[in-house]
């Protein structure tokens, strides 16, 4: 308020008047005619001086980019008009206003660079990821070509491999297709009642041998006979499969593979754990990312993608909700989510 150009300019014309008319009361000329005419000459001209200069010169500048600063506002955020012509104290507020706006931009720009390193690594990965199997079975059709094709134990060896390694290309390319396709929304969740305990059961029948090869037991705990939640059928099974999966693949020798199901007030809480070669804390957080993988040399040649955790960090924030996980080096790791009751 104390800001107001007039509101300054009668203050200190004022102050200006009354220095000018004390000086003069010391002169033994002087009266009340001409003290009175003085006080009013200056004040009026100081005033009017002052009023000018701090309206023209500072105030009125400052309130155009005050207004490009709302104009850009109002573009960038949608504010609305009626919120920013409320000025008071132009100064005060155009700092508050210039501080926000630089902040806020601050951000943005690097949540882009973020995103920018993110698209560089994603290429890189995928080139690199893709070029492993073609360069891999390229090999083998070459080498049959050169010669090899001849010798029918070589051939069918050769081919057996090139196989393997389009069959990962295969996996590979549809795994990136599924990520693509749930992040543009293309994939919608079909939400319908699901029994957890049959989905499970078919994710352990399609994974006994794997766990067999490893003196894996696959567990299923609990004595429901229907844990019935709302999901994707399909994708939820996707979820369990990635899950146990990942269990046996870095679980023990003969270790266990425990599914469990905790009943809360509105959702259940499923929950895959194992006892195996766990995961260390600074790895942790990053799992959940495309390619992302602890031990690179031992999961490729596994024949591991690195995309099971992002898939199904996908598909669980299709169903608004989220996987957690616990894990202590050696002692083993615990993925857990939850989904709504039917
Ligand atoms: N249960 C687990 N125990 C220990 N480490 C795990 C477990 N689950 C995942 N990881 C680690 O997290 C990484 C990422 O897992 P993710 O399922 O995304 O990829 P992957 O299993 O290597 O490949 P894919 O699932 O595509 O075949 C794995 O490479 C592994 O290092
Ligand atoms: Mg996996």
């Amino acid at each position: 308020m104390l800001l107001n150009p007039r509101i300054l300019a009668t203050i200190l014309g004022c102050t200006i008047a009354i220095l000018t008319t004390s000086f003069l009361a010391f002169l033994p000329e002087s009266n009340a005619n001409v003290l009175f005419v003085a006080f009013m000459a200056s004040s009026v001209i100081s005033g009017i001086l002052i009023y000018f200069i701090l309206d023209y010169l500072i105030f009125q500048e400052i309130n155009k980019m005050y207004d490009t600063i709302n104009r850009l506002k109002m573009k960038d955020f949608g504010v609305s008009r009626k919120k920013l012509i409320r000025i008071n104290n132009p100064l005060k507020k155009l700092n508050d206003e210039l501080f926000v706006y630089v902040a806020k931009k601050e951000q943005e720009v690097n949540e882009l660079k973020r995103l920018e390193k993110f698209r560089r690594e994603f290429l890189a990965n995928v080139s690199h990821e893709l070029k492993t199997p073609i360069f891999a079975a390229q090999g083998f059709v070459h080498t049959l070509l050169d010669g090899a094709m001849d010798d029918e134990d070589v051939r069918e060896k050769f081919l057996n491999k090139a196989a393997k390694s389009l069959d990962g290309l295969d996996i590979l390319v549809k795994d990136l297709l599924t990520l693509s396709q749930m992040e543009t929304g293309e994939i919608k969740m079909n939400r319908e009642p699901v029994n957890m305990r049959q989905v499970t059961k078919e994710v352990f029948d399609q994974l006994e041998s794997k766990a067999k090869a490893k003196g894996i037991s696959l567990i299923m705990s609990g004595l429901q006979e229907k844990i019935l939640v709302k999901a994707d059928s399909q994708r939820i099974g996707q979820v369990m499969t990635n899950l146990v999966e990942n269990a046996i693949k870095y679980g023990n020798q003969d270790g266990k593979v425990l599914v469990q199901f905790e009943e809360e007030k509105k959702d259940w809480n499923v929950i895959v754990k194992d006892d195996g070669l766990g995961i260390a804390p600074e790895h942790l957080s990053r799992i959940f990312e495309r390619f992302y993988r602890v031990d690179k040399a031992r999961s490729r040649s596994d024949g591991s993608s690195g995309l099971g955790l992002a898939i199904v960090k996908h598909i669980l924030q299709g169903h608004k909700t989220k996987i957690t996980v616990a894990s202590q080096p050696e002692k083993g790791t615990t993925f857990s989510f939850k989904l709504d009751k039917v």
